[in-house]
C-alpha cells in the first residue's frame, strides 16, 4: 500500500486516535482492568523462568507503565512509549512512585526512530489490537526490525471473544475498531511468524487478586523470538 493510501485510511479512522485515549485516561480511578499497578502474569512468568533475560527493552503503548516498571525492577533498561499525553503523564507518576528508571516517550509507534537490531525485548500489552488493519504490516515490520537476533517479542492481545468482532472491512465501513480487534490463534500465528518464531501462544491466566499480577481470560499471550 502506498503512503498516500495509508494516510487516506488514517484520516478515515482519525477519531480512533490519541485524543480518544487522552479522554479514556482522564479518570484514573475508573474500574478498568489495566489501570492497576499489577504487571501481566505472562511477562512475570517469562522473567521468573529466566526465559527473558535483562537487557534493552521497549514497551509499546505503555499506558500507565505497569509492565515497564516490572521490567525496570528486574534490571532492564526500559523505554516506554505511548501516543496519549495522559498516559505518559500517569506513567511518569507511577515510575516516580516505584523509584525506578524508565525512559518515557510521548510518540506514536509509527513516528519512532527505533534503533535497528538493538532491542532484547519488545513488549506490547494491548497496543497491537488497537492498530488499524492497514498499519498492521508496518507495525510488525517495526517490531521485527527493532529486535536483535535472538531477541524476544511479548504480546498480550484480544482473543475473538475479547474484541469487537469487527472484520477488517467492517473497521473501514464503521470507521471504528469498536474498542479493539480480536484475533484467532491462526491469525496471530500467521501475523507474528513474519520474521519471528512463535514460541508460546496461550490463553492468559486470570490470577487471584492476591497474586499482584494481571490477567484476563479474554486475552492471548504470545512470545516470539527473532531468528
Ligand atoms: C489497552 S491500552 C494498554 C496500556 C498498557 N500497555 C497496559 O497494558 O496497561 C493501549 C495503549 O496503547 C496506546 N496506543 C495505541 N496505539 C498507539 C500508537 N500507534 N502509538 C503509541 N501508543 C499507542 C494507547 O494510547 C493506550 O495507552
Amino acid at each position: 500500500m502506498n503512503e498516500s493510501k495509508l494516510r487516506e485510511l488514517d484520516a478515515l479512522l482519525a477519531g480512533q486516535d490519541s485524543p480518544r485515549w487522552d479522554a479514556f485516561y482522564q479518570d484514573r480511578a475508573k474500574p478498568c482492568p489495566f489501570f492497576g499497578t499489577s504487571p501481566d502474569e505472562s511477562l512475570a512468568q517469562w522473567i521468573d523462568e529466566g526465559r527473558i533475560q535483562p537487557g534493552r527493552a521497549i514497551d509499546l503503548g505503555c499506558g500507565n507503565a505497569r509492565n515497564a516498571i516490572l521490567l525496570a525492577r528486574h534490571g532492564f533498561a526500559v523505554e516506554a512509549v505511548d501516543y496519549s499525553r495522559s498516559a505518559i503523564d500517569w506513567a511518569g507518576v507511577r515510575v516516580a512512585e516505584a523509584g525506578v528508571t524508565v525512559s518515557l516517550v510521548h510518540k506514536s509507534v509509527f513516528e519512532l526512530n527505533l534503533a535497528s537490531g538493538c532491542y532484547d525485548l519488545v513488549y506490547d500489552s494491548g497496543c497491537f489490537h488497537h492498530i488499524a488493519p492497514h498499519r498492521r504490516t508496518e507495525y510488525v515490520a517495526r517490531v521485527v526490525d527493532a529486535l536483535r537476533p535472538g531477541g524476544w517479542f511479548g504480546l498480550t492481545c484480544f482473543r475473538p471473544e475479547g474484541g469487537s468482532g469487527y472484520s477488517d472491512d467492517e473497521v473501514y465501513a464503521r470507521r471504528s475498531l469498536g474498542g479493539g480487534l480480536g484475533y484467532t490463534e491462526h491469525q496471530l500465528r500467521t501475523i507474528w511468524s513474519e520474521g519471528l518464531q512463535v514460541r508460546v501462544l496461550r490463553q492468559m491466566e486470570k490470577p487471584s487478586a492476591q497474586s499482584g499480577l494481571f490477567g484476563e481470560r479474554f486475552l492471548w499471550v504470545l512470545l516470539a523470538q527473532k531468528a
